[in-house]
Formats: C-alpha cells, structure tokens, sequence
C-alpha cells in the first residue's frame, strides 16, 4: 500500500528558476525527492550541474541556461518547456545601498531581474498556454519591502513590492483557468545571497537577534513551504502570501 502524502509531487512537471544554489537548489531536492520531474534554470550552469548532481531520480530532470533580463533567452526557455504543473519564479538579486546614493543602473538592474524578469517569463507562459489544469505558480517574493523596511533595502524591497502585487492580479486572473498563484515571503535565509561582501558578519550577528527565534533560516526551511504551495495539499489557496521568517514580522 502507498504511504499517504498529501504533499506529493509525483508525475508534476515543474520549472525551477535560479536553481544552481540556495532556495531553488534547495526547492528542486525536495521536489525531487517528492517525485517532481524537474527543468531547472539558471544563468549559472556550473551551479545547475552541481544541483542537478544532488538530485534523486536524476535522469528525470534537465536544465536549460537563461538569463531571465533577456527577451530572446526567455522565449528559447518557454520554448523549451511542454506543460507544467508548477513554476516556482526565485531567481533574485541585492544590493543594500541608501536611497541617496541609488544610480539608475543598480535599480534596473535589481528592477530587471526581481521583478520584470519574473513577470515576462510568467506572461510568456501563459499566453503560450504552458500551464496544465490546477498548476501552482510560486513566487519567492520577501518580506523586505512588503512587510518590514530596513536601511539599504529601498531597491530590493521595491523590487520585491511589484513582484508582490503582480503575484496577486496573476491569481485572480488565472482562478478561472484552475492556475493557482502565491508567493513565499521568507525573513533572512543563509544563502549566497548573503555572501561577504553583502552584509558584514557583525550586521548578520546584529541583525538575528532581531529575529525572535535568534537566527537566519535554513533554504530547506523556504523550500518546504514552496512544497506546500505546489501540492494538492493547497488547492485552495491563491493569491496568498506565506512569511518564513522566524517570527520577525511579529515585531
Ligand atoms: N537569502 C535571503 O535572505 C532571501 C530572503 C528573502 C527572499 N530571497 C529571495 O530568494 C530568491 C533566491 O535567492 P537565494 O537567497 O537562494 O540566493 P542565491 O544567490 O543563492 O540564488 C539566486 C539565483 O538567481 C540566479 N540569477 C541571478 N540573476 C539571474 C539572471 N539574470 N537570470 C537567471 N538567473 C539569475 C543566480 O545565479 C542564483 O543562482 C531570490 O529571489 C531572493 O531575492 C532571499
């Protein structure tokens, strides 16, 4: 007899975008280990191949390169993709600078890749008709932005803000269809995004104790939560928001 699992992914076909570390490395293991078959993208093929090294049922899973600010990269990509049961739209970048000294460049750069770039790639999707009845479409959204400001964050967090608010019209828009759309919105979580350089380690140390579980969060802990948002488990959730973090928000 099969084991009961709500949460299974078995014989889903999922896209996984920023998948060569971190959350989305984090994302396709256990969307693997729960029977997804897998495309993963990203502008990183070292990284893609080390994730898709670490996966079980290897041979079910592929990867295509894309760097998602380019129109062309984005269509070879939809081109690429049959029909899916999930898309998980993570790839992001930061880079903490105070509003005075923003330049044009750093905000469209940040502006492309978290927010235009995940709302091309979605639109192309759709019109294309790649989507199956009763797909989930997860966004890795922040709570930075939408729900707590910091010093540094004006960029990233209006980023994060649009995407926000282009996850919630693609929800109402897409009920009719069956396609189901939310964001994960996680507090701090030990990646590379976070790498040296980004954020001293004395802010890290200073920053987790804001937290009121004292610490960052794992990518595992955000991957788990995507899990849930592509599962049967949450046929009836759409255009919600789901915070990971640690409790921070309760402040
Ligand atoms: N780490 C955190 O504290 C944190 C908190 C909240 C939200 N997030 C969000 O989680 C998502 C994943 O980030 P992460 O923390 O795993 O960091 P990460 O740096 O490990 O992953 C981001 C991935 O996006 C890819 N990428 C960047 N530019 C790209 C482009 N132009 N085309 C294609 N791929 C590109 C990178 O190569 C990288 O693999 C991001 O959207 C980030 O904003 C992270």
């Amino acid at each position: 007899m099969e084991k009961y699992n709500p949460f299974a992914l078995d014989g889903k076909v999922i896209l996984i975008t920023g998948a060569a570390g971190g959350i989305g490395r984090a994302t396709a293991t256990e969307c693997a280990k729960l029977g997804a078959s897998l495309i993963l993208t990203d502008i990183n093929e070292d990284g893609l191949r080390s994730t898709l090294k670490q996966l079980e049922h290897q041979e079910s899973h592929r990867y295509v390169i894309a760097n998602l600010t380019i129109d062309e990269e984005i269509d070879n990509l939809v081109g690429e993709v049959d029909v899916l049961d999930g898309f998980v739209s993570n790839a992001g970048i930061t880079k903490p600078m105070p509003v005075k000294f923003i330049n044009r460049s750093d905000l469209e750069r940040i502006m492309s890749i978290n927010a235009m770039a995940p709302m091309c790639l979605t639109q192309r999707l759709l019109r294309k008709k790649k989507f199956s009845k009763n797909a989930s479409i997860v966004f890795t959204v922040s709570v930075g932005g939408v729900y707590t400001t910091a010093f540094g964050n004006a960029m990233y967090g209006s980023s994060k803000g649009a995407l926000q608010v282009f996850m919630k019209n693609v929800a109402l828009e897409s009920a009719i269809s069956g396609i189901r759309c939310n964001s994960v919105n996680p507090g701090m979580i030990n990646t590379g995004l976070l790498k040296p350089g980004t954020y001293s380690e004395e802010d890290r140390k200073k920053d987790m104790q804001t937290y009121p579980m004292k610490r960052y969060g794992e990518p595992r802990e955000v991957a788990l939560g995507i899990v849930y948002l592509l599962s049967d488990a949450s046929s009836f959730v759409t255009g919600h928001s789901l915070i990971i973090d640690g409790g921070k928000t309760l402040y």
